[in-house]
């Protein structure tokens, strides 16, 4: 029985590590390239199924070798792929560049990723039934991650939304419907048109979102750790120390991490932040999307050694 739905993308993510990024109409040389399974949907359903959570994925892919890839990467987490659809389009795909600090910037191509519609958010019913709680992000079209929203809520489930690729602003219908929000710093500028480069600003553009009925807003701040702004409270928690090698999918493992610990009954927000952010530490210590995730047993000892 699952305990977590994911509903969202899937993608096969090249990825090229560069000394530092390009200007426009420069050209330099890359030390390597690798190509993995990504894509911020799975990289969450994966993280939730490595970190032990029993987890189901909605999305689709192609009927290729790349959509084959995906699927085995997730089942190899334990994830169910179940209503993962198969579709006659090519497989969604990321384009990468991880720098010498472990900063990326991603081009994504939607392929199968922009088929998953309505119809398939009705089909999850009765999975959605069994669990706690919804996991989205915005690389599928945005009336399916509403049409989803608004099932899990009918059922009174919890709904957690990672607004990435963050547009202009979101529709306040949507806003409404979500538990937690969990933009990075640049998302929450964008969704705001505030500034955020402070805690203290950070603070202020998410309390423009909690306004528009978002239940808590966490703002994942990189180094820095994880602000939660909720109407009672502004908490920020900082992380582990790492060395960050590549920070692809770190954002995607903290949102699963800190669905995993509500799920699991946690009631201290401090508690499911600091175990969020250990989880993001340790997925920005190493190279590779879902790849770079770990499994609980290490969040576990890194916590236990602070
Ligand atoms: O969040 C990281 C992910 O963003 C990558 O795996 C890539 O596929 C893009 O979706």
């Amino acid at each position: 029985m699952c305990k977590a739905v994911v509903v969202g993308s899937l993608n096969l993510d090249t990825s090229i590590t560069l000394e530092r990024m390009p200007q426009p109409g420069e050209t330099i040389a890359a030390q390597g390239i690798s190509l993995n399974p990504g894509g911020k949907g799975a990289n969450q359903a994966f993280a939730l199924g490595r970190l032990g959570c029993p987890v189901a994925m909605v999305g689709a892919v192609g009927r290729d070798a790349a959509g084959d890839t995906l699927l085995e990467s997730l089942q190899a987490a334990g994830v169910d792929c179940s209503c993962v659809a198969r579709r006659e389009v090519p497989t969604g795909q990321a384009f990468i560049t991880v720098d010498s600090a472990g900063e990326n910037a991603i081009i994504i191509l939607a392929g199968a990723n922009s088929t998953v519609s309505p119809a398939d958010v009705e089909k999850l019913r009765p999975l959605l039934a069994q669990a706690d709680c919804l996991v989205l992000q915005l690389e599928i079209p945005l009336e399916t991650v509403a049409s989803a929203a608004k099932l899990a809520r009918s059922l009174g489930k919890v709904v957690i939304l990672d607004p990435a690729p963050a547009p202009g602003s979101l529709p306040g219908e949507l806003l409404a419907l979500c538990d937690y929000l969990k933009p990075n710093e640049t998302e929450l500028a964008l969704l705001t048109g505030l500034p955020t480069a402070t805690v203290e600003q950070c603070e202020t553009a998410a309390r423009q979102l909690l306004a528009q009925g978002v239940g808590t807003v966490l703002v994942s701040l990189g180094a820095k750790g994880a602000l939660a702004v909720t109407p009672q409270e502004a908490l920020l928690v900082a992380p582990p120390q790492v060395k960050a090698v590549d920070t692809t999918s770190a954002g995607d493992c903290f949102t699963a991490a800190f669905a995993l610990r509500l799920v699991e009954g946690e009631t201290s927000l401090q508690a499911a932040l600091e175990f969020a952010n250990t989880a993001a530490a340790l997925t920005a210590s190493r190279p590779g999307a879902q790849a770079s995730i770990p499994a609980r047993d290490e969040v576990e000892a890194l916590l236990a050694a602070r």
